[in-house]
């Protein structure tokens, strides 16, 4: 019988972008002799004959990812590793004293939108301008910066119903951050992303990639982080601070276009290798036939 894997993608992810990572790992798979497919998380769980020796998560479906770990299939990421890199503020929590990062305070719970806010005194100790944050978000979309009273007001009562967080504003990191990939327990490779009129240097805002050769420090955070979190594959954000690097968030299902044209790797090899010696063992004979 042939090695089965399932690429699992979001039900309803549409864009072609999004489309390119699972394509790529699962050609990879592919040419290393896997009988990968991809497949679509629509009632996935209802459908799953437990034919697969590993699962490659990218959707970040929390209940799903449960449900197929108890039916005994070994997920890339796991579960919890996910969930945790998925809410910012989980993260947060996961690494504190750990590895250095902003200084962040969560945001209150209000289910009441026309309640007034209140206490905000408590985060402008941050000093301004600050950053808030929701705590799911990703491509920079949920991120914000509010340089005095009146735009923290409007910020934080646009997200006050949903998680949120406040930072502090690393203002030696505006429009420049290190995106580091760890794969195994290594780095692979590292980008600078500078951005281009914006302090977010998300590549889905245009923000441009350059390589970026990680120091010892760099790296022993990266890989603290992603030990920590459990995770076998991840993008670690990091943000230029005065005496050093603080790590800004990870991200489980990091996309690696952008950054394999920028370092030219081939993180979807890669990440196929890592996961047939995982689950096979170093002697998995087809691992040459690349
Ligand atoms: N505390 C901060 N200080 C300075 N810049 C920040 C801070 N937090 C985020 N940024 C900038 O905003 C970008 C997006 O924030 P991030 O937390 O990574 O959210 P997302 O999940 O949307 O990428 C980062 O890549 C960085 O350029
Ligand atoms: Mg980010």
């Amino acid at each position: 019988m042939r090695e089965q894997a399932v690429i699992l993608i979001n039900a309803y992810t549409q864009s072609e972008a999004e489309l390119y990572q699972p394509r790529r790992i699962c050609e990879a798979l592919r040419r290393r002799g896997i009988d990968a497919r991809i497949e679509r998380n629509l009632y996935f769980t209802e459908r799953y004959r437990g034919d697969a020796d590993f699962i490659v998560y990218l959707d970040k479906d929390r209940y799903c990812a449960r449900q197929l770990e108890a039916r005994g299939v070994r997920l890339f990421n796991r579960a919890a590793a996910i969930e945790a890199c998925d809410d910012k503020m989980l993260t947060y929590l996961a690494l504190e004293g750990a590895v250095p990062m902003p200084e962040t305070i969560a945001g209150p719970l209000c289910y009441t939108p026309e309640a007034p806010l209140q206490g905000l005194e408590a985060v402008e100790r941050l000093g301004y301008p600050l950053v808030v944050k929701e705590c799911f978000g990703s491509q920079g979309k949920g991120v914000f910066l509010a340089k005095d009273r009146e735009e923290l007001v409007a910020l934080a009562g646009r997200v006050k119903c949903r998680p949120h967080l406040f930072q502090k504003f690393i203002a030696e990191s505006y429009g420049r951050d290190v995106r580091v990939l760890v794969l195994g327990g290594r780095v692979i490779g590292a980008m600078q992303r500078s951005a281009h009129g914006d302090f977010r240097s998300n590549a889905a805002l245009g923000g441009s990639g350059a390589r970026f050769v990680p120091d010892e420090a760099c790296t022993k955070l990266c890989l603290t982080a992603a030990e920590r979190l459990g995770l076998d594959y991840c993008g670690v954000d990091l943000l230029f601070g005065r005496d050093g690097f603080l790590l800004c968030e990870v991200n489980s299902n990091a996309f690696f276009a952008a950054f394999e044209r920028a370092t030219e790797t081939d993180v979807a090899d890669l990440y196929a290798a890592y996961m047939i010696r995982t689950i096979y063992g170093g002697f998995y004979d087809r691992d040459q036939n690349a």
